[in-house]
């Protein structure tokens, strides 16, 4: 079998990248471990930049997300007992952020391409890439595809990037002595807007998926087992860090999805290696404190479906040659925003009184100076 772009990995970078390849004529096929229904329900990121929303829109699988997406003009800071919205609209100006499950993203690119004939299998086994430096293949469940170029789309636990030969890759990387319990549950949110609180119990975020059901996180210890954590007790804790300023109320309802999310910052240098180009979370992640994963994975997608168009136009690797630095420069950004969310917003451990107050004099800063608030609102809403 063979195909011009071989692509691995059915999550939000290899579907919108075989979608953006199909406009511009050029085939792809795309492997997939897991099955449909997996992909389709795994939870995950929730909040869509505008320049992934242009770029979902643009490409013609904006319809329900324009329909049922919710959009927000600002997120609040809440801590010290005080809540303080940070103002997308006033402070950049036509820019603003869209609340939107990053498995409708999914659902949405699947049915596009399959009604567009598009070739993805699901349920694969065994997939390796060869002769990544010339003529490159990938082998799975005892067929063989040939291609002109791989994307490692497969996310940070996937086959590509450990196929890079040793000694070629430089990695960048810090683990947070934390992770995130995630929980979905059927209830209207108590918020219209994201409120990520910071407390002594540790942070949580308030978020939602629609008019019906609200989307949740607690810090919790990293590793922590899932069983330790009943819903009364969820609730309780979410109550505890959330309801800490007047007038507001937790509403409960029943949760209907809760797991366990690590945390950590990584990211590989370059990311490509002879005609494999690895894009998201294959080459690099964030912790999700800053909502970025899914959105850096859109923008490399966005970077390497020019740089394809350009080879297959005229034969040029310019752009190819480029990708890795194009990505780069928004990758580090993203870096150190989800890093610099992170620390702020934890309580870690290690924290002496020093560096709880220092937390607090940083989020006072944010709260009260234009000049702060715009740093975090600008890499909130995404880079240009
Ligand atoms: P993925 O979505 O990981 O897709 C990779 C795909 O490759 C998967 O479908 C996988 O099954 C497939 N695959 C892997 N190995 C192979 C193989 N050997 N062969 C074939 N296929 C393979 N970001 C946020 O901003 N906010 C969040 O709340 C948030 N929560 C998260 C929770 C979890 C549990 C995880 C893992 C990530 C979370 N993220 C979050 C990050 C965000 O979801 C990712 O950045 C985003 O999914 C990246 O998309 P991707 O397509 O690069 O990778
Ligand atoms: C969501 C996830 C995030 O990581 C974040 O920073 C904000 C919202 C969410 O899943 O809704």
């Amino acid at each position: 079998m063979r195909t011009q772009v071989g692509i691995i990995g059915a999550g939000p970078a290899g579907l919108l990248l075989s979608h953006l390849l199909r406009l511009r004529g050029i085939e792809s096929v795309v492997l997939e471990r897991r099955s449909r229904a997996y992909v389709e329900q795994r939870v995950r990121a929730g909040v869509l930049e505008q320049a992934t929303v242009d770029t979902l829109v643009d490409a013609g699988v904006g319809e329900r997300l324009l329909r049922e997406g919710l959009p927000h003009g600002g997120i609040e800071l809440r801590y010290g007992g005080a809540g303080h919205r940070i103002d997308f609209e006033e402070l950049v100006p036509g820019r603003s952020i869209t609340v939107y499950g990053q498995q409708e993203v999914v659902k949405d690119l699947i049915a596009a391409r399959l009604a567009d004939g598009g070739d993805i299998r699901f349920e694969v086994d065994d997939v390796a890439v060869h002769s990544l430096s010339a003529e490159p293949y990938v082998t799975f469940g005892g067929e063989r595809l040939d291609c002109d170029v791989i994307a490692g789309c497969d996310g940070f636990h996937g086959v590509c990037r450990p196929s890079i030969p040793a000694g070629v890759l430089t990695e960048f990387e810090r683990d947070y002595p934390f992770a995130w319990l995630g929980v979905l549950a059927r209830v209207k949110p108590s918020a219209e807007e994201l409120v990520y609180a910071r407390s002594e119990r540790g942070f949580a975020l308030h978020s939602m998926r629609s008019p019906e059901v609200s989307r949740f996180y607690l810090q919790v210890a990293a590793g922590e087992d899932l069983d330790a954590w009943p819903d009364e007790r969820i609730w309780a804790e979410l109550r505890a860090r959330l309801e800490t300023v007047p007038d507001f109320t937790l509403a409960t309802g029943q949760i209907i999805e809760k797991g366990v999310t690590s945390m950590r910052s990584y990211v590989a240098e370059p990311m490509q290696y002879g005609r494999l180009y690895l894009a998201g979370d294959a080459a690099h992640i964030v912790p999700p404190t800053g909502a970025k994963g899914l959105n850096l994975a859109v923008a490399d997608v966005r970077v390497l479906t020019e740089a394809l168009a350009g080879f297959y136009a005229d034969g040029s690797t310019e752009l190819l040659d480029g990708y890795s630095r194009d990505c780069l420069k928004r990758v580090w950004r993203a870096q150190h925003f989800s890093w610099w969310m992170t620390t702020l917003l934890h309580t870690f451990d290690s924290d002496d009184a020093y560096g709880r107050r220092l937390q607090t004099s940083y989020l006072d800063y944010v709260t009260s100076s234009a000049a702060a608030a715009t740093t975090l609102a600008e890499n909130y809403v995404g880079m240009a």
